[in-house]
């Protein structure tokens, strides 16, 4: 399986707060991944859900669900530093227990993780990777999504949200073919328009100003 590789697009300059956030308060918050697994499990124990949003990007929906959920659990992977220092600032003052991080891609640790850990996993605006010699970088393809069936619990969620028409319909492609997952959909609006809870993103927000069509999918882990 080849990488996506993100040498010199992991970081571009950073201010004096955000690199304080990095080497101050980031460790706090690192996950140990040689004790993934036992991490899970314990959070599993001692919490009503345990959740996994890969690609959180400046963290808008993770830090909402983290704060307005203390007894839900969160693994948040990003690996622009960037966008990890902007969700450091945004938990900073609220001393969260329910919380770990992930700064790196997330391919590096999907084959470890094992199976029915986790209630929802959450993909929202995930990189398009529009040109069709790249649509295998996708986080959605064939591989992954057998990762996220094993490590769904039973009836466990995958949101995948995105303005990108191709894309769309390649996650839906995937997704459905893959035979894993029942899409959760009674009505129109079920796909149109966002579902209760869901915190507005920086890009949703950027696909809202220019008026495109944004698709959000709940798909059901059939186990
Ligand atoms: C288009 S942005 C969306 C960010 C955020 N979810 C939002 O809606 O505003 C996609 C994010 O996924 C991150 N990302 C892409 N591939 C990743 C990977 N393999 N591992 C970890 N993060 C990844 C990128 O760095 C970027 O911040």
């Amino acid at each position: 399986m080849n990488f996506i590789n993100f040498y010199g697009r992991r970081l571009s300059h950073l201010s004096e707060k955000s690199q304080n956030l990095l080497d101050h308060v980031l460790p706090k918050y690192l996950i140990d991944v040689n004790d993934i697994n036992n991490i899970l499990l314990k959070a599993n124990q001692t919490h009503q859900e345990v959740n996994l949003e890969i690609g959180f990007g400046s963290g808008d929906f993770l830090s909402a669900s983290v704060i307005n959920n203390p007894n839900k659990f969160y693994l948040g992977v990003e690996v622009f530093l960037n966008g990890v220092s902007n969700l450091l600032e945004k938990i900073h003052n609220n001393n969260v227990g329910n919380l770990r991080l992930y700064n790196d891609n997330i391919h590096y640790i999907l084959d470890a993780l094992n199976e029915n850990m986790f209630d929802n996993i959450f993909i929202l605006f995930p990189d398009p990777w529009p040109k069709s010699k790249h649509n295998k970088r996708r986080i959605i393809n064939t591989n992954n999504l057998m990762i996220f069936h094993k490590i769904l619990k039973p009836s466990g969620k995958l949101r995948f949200v995105s303005d990108h028409y191709n894309y769309v319909s390649w996650g839906l492609e995937h997704i459905l073919g893959s035979g894993d997952f029942i899409w959760d959909i009674n009505d129109t609006k079920d796909f149109t328009q966002a579902p209760v809870g869901h915190i507005t993103t920086k890009y949703e927000r950027k696909a809202l100003v220019n008026n495109s069509k944004i698709t959000y999918c709940d798909f059901i882990n059939k186990k």
